[in-house]
């Protein structure tokens, strides 16, 4: 036991507003080795594959219960004409990936291997349009293809191509990063776009498309405001739904400058606190972008939609810098821990969240190796396991009682054990992570409204913070079941190592 515990006090039979599934979210971009040779290797690859889809990535990720994935980008989507990957392989025109790397784009992965790609997963797609390049029509035929049933040149077009019913496709994106790569609009500019965006991306019979608005970066506030004020215009005109459901903000967690955000994997105890308290302000961000909101939105109908987060590092030594490929370290683990605690606490606005990305580029969950093939889980993926509980769960709000360990990181306080928990199906899960780096800490949680039966815990940590998996050491950062737990008198304590992730999970009664 450490000399002292952090109190802290959870009503189970308190249910706080619902953990939308869609805040585990993922992103999946035509940039580096996400798509070729992380998602797709082709036909005629000699690793498993179905229709070019690598089997034993799906196979990974079907274990997190991945919810929804953004494609096809980021950047690319606003340089993408979704109409150059359709058809016979052969026919589909080559373009150049000028944003990621210079490198030819084949179109070999497009619509229908997307979908197909969402089907293995049993994932809802969620597609991002091209505002920046493309125009209003273009995006407007795009659903149309993917959602229309009956006759139409572009549902003939999508029969002619192999697909005979509509897709089912709920989530699309109008532009990306609109102030940037997007567009580089005003947000006034942008405004009105998506207005015009949003009009011609129809509804398809039973088909609700929830339309989500290329929002803001980081703490910009002003341009959230914008998007809100457009909507609440609209509003008074008495229109039968906001033209967009959701509006999006991007925040990665970049420890050092862009032009030197340091190394994933060597980094010092400095750098590993002000990693964790760039990570730790996403709470600023979310409560800054759904002040404003509620300004406007009082019933919180218009979601947050937070489309890109994660770490950023620089590149890994000798590959492409236009690849964005690092590794993970069980740092990045408690990035994404910490991210979570905080997503359940704004459950309330936050209705999607995705890590950038999924597959080889930034904070991924899966590396694979360009020379054995072989699939790395990363430390992030098993946060995203050992979590997964608390998709579409009912949050339940934790109390910490008088003064919890913290220290203070660039001038501000960084709280350095966090906290979230939820219930579902009668059962509880509690999220615990210990941010400090050399410090263990223990944890007395008094849970009132219901007992806690039947308990398992797991724990993720290593012996240093830089610890990471590799193809031959694929198990450095893993899960392993979690001794230091305990409940009786109807409380639950709990011993945190060092810089580290648990779990605990149980039967309420
Ligand atoms: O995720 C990498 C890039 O970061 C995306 O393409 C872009 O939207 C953001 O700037």
């Amino acid at each position: 036991m450490t000399d002292t515990a952090v109190n802290a006090v959870i009503n189970v039979d308190i249910e706080g507003p619902q953990i939308n599934r869609h805040v585990y979210g993922h992103f999946a971009e035509h940039l580096g080795r996400c798509i070729y040779g992380g998602f797709y290797v082709g036909e005629d690859s000699d690793i498993p594959n179905e229709g070019g889809i690598r089997l034993d990535v799906v196979e990974a990720l079907k274990a997190l219960d991945i919810p929804n994935l953004r494609w096809p980008g980021g950047c690319f989507a606003d340089e993408y004409h979704w109409r150059d990957g359709i058809g016979p392989k052969e026919d589909r025109p080559v373009m150049i990936n000028t944003h990621w790397g210079g490198v030819e784009e084949n179109n070999h992965f497009g619509t229908h291997e997307f979908m197909a790609l969402c089907e293995l997963l049993e994932t809802e797609p969620y597609i991002s349009g091209n505002v920046g390049s493309g125009t209003v029509q273009e995006m407007s035929e795009w659903v149309e293809y993917l959602t229309r049933d009956g006759d139409s040149p572009a549902v003939r077009q999508r029969k002619a191509n192999g697909r005979e019913e509509p897709w089912k496709v709920k989530y699309f994106g109008l532009g990306n990063e609109t102030w940037g790569c997007g567009g580089n609009m005003s947000a006034e500019q942008y405004a009105l776009e998506a207005r015009r965006y949003a009009t011609y991306c129809r509804d398809y019979g039973d088909n609700k498309l929830y339309r989500i608005a290329a929002g803001a970066s980081d703490f910009s506030y002003g341009w959230t405001e914008t998007l809100m004020k457009q909507l609440s215009h609209l509003g008074c005109q008495r229109v039968e739904r906001p033209l967009y459901q959701a509006v999006s903000v991007h925040y990665y967690t970049v420890a050092g400058t862009w032009a030197d955000k340091g190394a994933a994997t060597v980094f010092t105890e400095d750098e590993y606190y002000t990693t964790m308290a760039k990570a730790a302000r996403t709470d600023e961000l979310l409560t800054g972008h759904g002040n404003v909101m509620d300004l406007y939105d009082p019933q919180k109908e218009i979601g947050i939609v937070l489309d890109e987060w994660g770490t950023w590092w620089n590149v890994e030594p000798g590959t492409n810098p236009g690849f964005l490929y690092q590794q993970n370290t069980m740092r990045d683990a408690l990035v994404a821990s910490v991210h979570f605690d905080i997503f359940h606490k704004h459950a309330d606005r936050l209705v999607m969240a995705n890590i950038a990305q999924t597959v080889n580029v930034l904070q991924a969950m899966i590396l694979t190796d360009p020379d054995t093939k072989a699939l790395v889980l990363t430390p992030t993926y098993h946060v995203f396991r050992m979590n997964k509980g608390h998709q579409d769960a009912a949050s339940l709000r934790v109390d910490t009682l008088g003064e919890t360990p913290s220290r203070e990181v660039d001038g501000a306080s960084l709280e350095t054990v966090s906290i979230s928990a939820s219930r579902k199906d009668g059962r509880l899960l509690v999220s615990l992570s210990n941010l400090d780096a050399e410090a263990a800490q223990d944890v007395e949680i008094d849970l009132r409204g219901g007992a806690v039966a039947e308990v398992e815990s797991l724990i993720l940590t290593a012996g240093a913070l830089q610890d990471h998996n590799t193809p031959q050491t694929p198990e450095t950062v893993a899960p392993r079941p979690h001794e230091g737990v305990s409940v009786s008198g109807g409380k639950l304590r709990v011993h945190l190592p060092a810089h580290s992730f648990v779990t605990v999970a149980g039967a309420l009664a």
